[in-house]
């Protein structure tokens, strides 16, 4: 069936949706996005991710195409419109059509681009997946520098996907200078003796949503968080590891390249934080 998508300012069939070849969204990937998740017919954590969209634009300078406010109406119509229950919602922002292809972008700026669209995932906070784990290989992370804006430069997050894919598992993890930095698309942790430890935040690695909720609900329930790099060779001799992202949650991962992690299944804290931020996060969703 086909769904209804939002492309400046008007509520159309996707296949009537039309972007300008000129925009530079498509010819320089000059875009910022946001992946938001609907679960019970709510959006889940809308304000973390309407700030980091204003950080992403801030840092881009780039003008946002409406207020917060409206953008969460649009959410809300979007879902209502296409009767979503679960699933996300897709927003990007583009720099827009400056009516030719330059690489210095149009000043004064003109006006952006705003498309999203919504994707039905019928209960997905079951996963399968989240009850078996899944399999990770390593890859080199040749990504550019500023990895906290959440631009829509993701042809080597896709390749890496692809490598993921040929390897015969789920998901990717980058290695930098011989530390992680995370997943394809989601952030990575390792827990050993108890502790979680995850890689702190810079300009390397986006700043997630779900990790700063999983972080916060993993310290109000007295597990103990530590924020730094480790390699891989430290995530081998892990007793779990997992990934968070709006899309998956929290997810357990159960081998890592050619190691087994802990017993070869989720292990108890990553079980524990998944349980706990869906909870909470059906509970806070607006
Ligand atoms: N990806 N790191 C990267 C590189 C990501 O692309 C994402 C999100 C995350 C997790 O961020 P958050 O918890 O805010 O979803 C970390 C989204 C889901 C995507 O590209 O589909």
């Amino acid at each position: 069936m086909s769904r209804t998508v939002y492309v400046n300012g008007d509520y159309l069939p996707e296949e009537e949706a039309r972007i300008s070849i000129f925009d530079r969204g498509f010819l320089m990937a000059d875009g910022v996005y946001e992946v938001t998740t609907v679960l019970g017919g709510k959006l889940v954590d809308f304000d973390g991710h309407a700030k980091r969209l204003e950080r992403s634009l801030k840092e881009l300078e780039m003008d946002a195409p409406c207020t917060m406010d409206e953008l969460l109406a649009i959410h809300r119509a979007l879902i209502e419109k296409n009767a979503i229950t679960d699933g996300t919602v897709y927003l990007q922002v583009t720099r827009g059509n400056p009516g030719d292809r330059d690489f210095a972008w149009p000043e004064p700026p003109v006006k952006p681009t705003l498309v999203m669209f919504t994707t039905a995932k019928p209960g997905f906070a079951d996963s399968p997946l989240s009850k078996t784990g899944i399999e990770v290989i390593t890859v080199p992370d040749i990504r550019w520098g500023r990895r906290d804006i959440k631009t829509v430069q993701l042809l080597y997050p896709s390749m890496a996907k692809m490598m993921a894919k040929k390897a015969g598992v789920s998901d990717a993890w980058f290695v930098e200078d011989g530390l992680v930095t995370e997943g394809y698309s989601n952030n990575a942790y390792i827990v050993k003796n108890g502790q979680i430890i995850t890689r702190a935040l810079s300009n390397d690695i986006l700043h997630g949503i779900t990790r700063a909720a999983v972080l916060r609900f993993a310290r109000e329930a007295q597990m103990e968080v530590v924020e730094r790099s480790f390699t891989p060779e430290e995530a081998y001799g892990a007793d779990e590891a997992f990934c968070t992202s709006a899309s998956s949650f929290v997810m357990p991962i159960v081998k890592i390249d050619a190691a087994t992690i802990g017993a070869g299944t989720p292990g108890p804290v990553a079980t524990r934080l998944r349980e706990i931020y869906i909870d909470e996060m059906r509970k806070s969703a607006i």
